[in-house]
């Protein structure tokens, strides 16, 4: 095929085709779109049973390795990944949601999220509820419908830092027979596995902590493998009922992985937001040091909040870590291992002093992430919820002089440096 009787455009196409096999120690990368079949019968098993690899967008080695690296994590059966958090996001609510349903929300999410909820499912026919005293079971209890299909809500919340209480509202979604899904993005696995409290599926941003590094986006959704057809099936007949053309129904295949097989099957790749191969990798390079970088980000975030607590241009700070949070005797039932990095903190000089402290720091950085190696700061009250009312904003804990951080594994000596020099300007201000 590619000796010196083939053509140098052939040699140039088919020469490195299947190269001797080896046992490579870091996950490879398959950068392909899709795979070469063994044969006919090959090509013809693939498309019927779905097993194997056919096209990168069902399915690609390196992807798979970093599911079942990230489902270990979140103590799930299974995970799909996907092209962000975003797009795991709708994938997890379209797996269980469809035109007629309905979904309760918690209030404080990414606003990403709640744009998600309130505009584009709106528009698809799933209307949204949202539950403010998240941490009242029967508040959630008083807004289940009988179209009611998920509860939704992320287990450390920006910006006030709420924890949700996993095991009490998890009973809540047991009692109507739908899944409670937790975006778990601020917390982690490293700090709390929400499966092993009773929520039935997991959703991250990877593009934060999960990789780390900043570097690229991704998301995953994590099922817990519970899915009970006979408790839970009237309300999700997309999973117990015979497919089309009387194809055996998702959960007489799969059991009690079908949610998270019909995420695979119908959601992920039919809507497309599929990882690069290359993406999957950088993700799954990430997460294998996950617990050493939110170990140290927690406690570098512990020691700059008490920092700023104790300082007297700032007016609160909001992290689960202080005993003054009102969290704070939750986490000890959640928490294992840290409070997490990111929380916000409110200068007493209001927006100017918000303004001199985004414009004056040197060792955090400027921009509109979390979960990063590095330190960063953001202003949310003009920047990510510059869309929220006045009144809204007051309710999710965002003034004027409120900003984000997102704290690193600097050393945190500089971190604290860099505070105490910003907040000098603001001292001025507030004069
Ligand atoms: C809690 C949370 N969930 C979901 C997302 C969306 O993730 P992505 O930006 O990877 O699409 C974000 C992004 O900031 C987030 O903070």
């Amino acid at each position: 095929m590619t000796d010196e009787s083939t053509g140098f455009a052939t040699r140039a196409l088919h020469s490195a085709r299947n190269q001797t096999a080896a046992t490579s120690r870091a996950t490879p990368i398959y950068l392909t779109a899709g795979f070469e079949f063994d044969d006919f019968d090959h090509a013809a098993d693939h498309f019927g049973t779905g097993s194997g690899f056919g096209y990168t967008r069902t399915g690609n080695p390196t992807v798979r390795a970093v599911e079942r690296q990230l489902a270990t994590l979140e103590s799930g059966v299974d995970a799909v990944l996907v092209a962000s958090g975003q797009a795991a996001v709708v994938t997890a609510l379209l797996t269980v949601a469809g035109a007629g349903d309905h979904i309760i929300s918690s209030t404080h999410i990414y606003e990403g999220s709640r744009g998600l909820f309130l505009d584009n499912l709106a528009r698809l026919g799933i209307e949204t509820t949202f539950v403010d005293d998240i941490g009242d079971p029967d508040a959630w209890r008083a807004e289940i419908r009988p179209n009611t299909r998920a509860l939704f809500a992320e287990s450390i919340a920006n910006a006030r830092n709420d924890l949700l209480d996993i095991a009490a509202i998890s009973a809540v979604a047991d009692e109507a027979a739908v899944p409670l899904i937790v975006d778990n993005t601020l917390a982690t696995p490293f700090l709390v596995r929400p499966l092993e409290h009773g929520a039935a599926i997991v959703v991250h941003s990877a593009s934060k902590f999960l990789a780390g590094h900043g570097s690229v986006l991704g998301g995953v959704i994590v099922d817990d493998g519970r899915f009970d057809a006979a408790a839970a099936g009237h309300n999700a007949p997309h999973l117990v009922l015979p497919g089309r053309g009387g194809f055996p129904s998702v959960a007489s295949r799969h059991g009690g992985a079908a949610r998270i097989a019909y995420a695979r099957e119908s959601v992920a790749p039919r809507f497309g937001a599929s990882p690069s191969p290359l993406n999957a990798f950088l993700i799954g390079q990430g997460a294998e040091t996950l617990g050493l970088r939110v170990e140290r980000q927690s406690r570098n975030a512990l020691d700059v909040a008490r920092w700023l607590a104790a300082h007297d241009e700032v007016e609160s700070v909001d992290y689960l870590g202080l005993e003054s949070h009102p969290d704070h005797a939750l986490a000890q039932k959640y928490l294992d291992g840290g409070h997490g990095s990111v929380f916000t903190f409110t200068l007493r000089g209001g927006i100017d002093a918000a303004r001199s402290f985004v414009d004056g720091v040197r060792v955090f950085t400027h921009m509109t992430h979390i979960g990063d190696v590095r330190s960063l700061v953001l202003h949310p009250e003009t920047t990510s919820h510059s869309h929220r009312s006045r009144q809204e904003r007051d309710l999710l804990g965002v003034r004027p002089g409120t900003l984000r951080l997102s704290i690193g594994i600097e050393d945190v000596a500089d971190l604290i440096a860099d505070l105490d020099r910003v907040l000098q300007p603001a001292r001025e201000v507030a004069a």
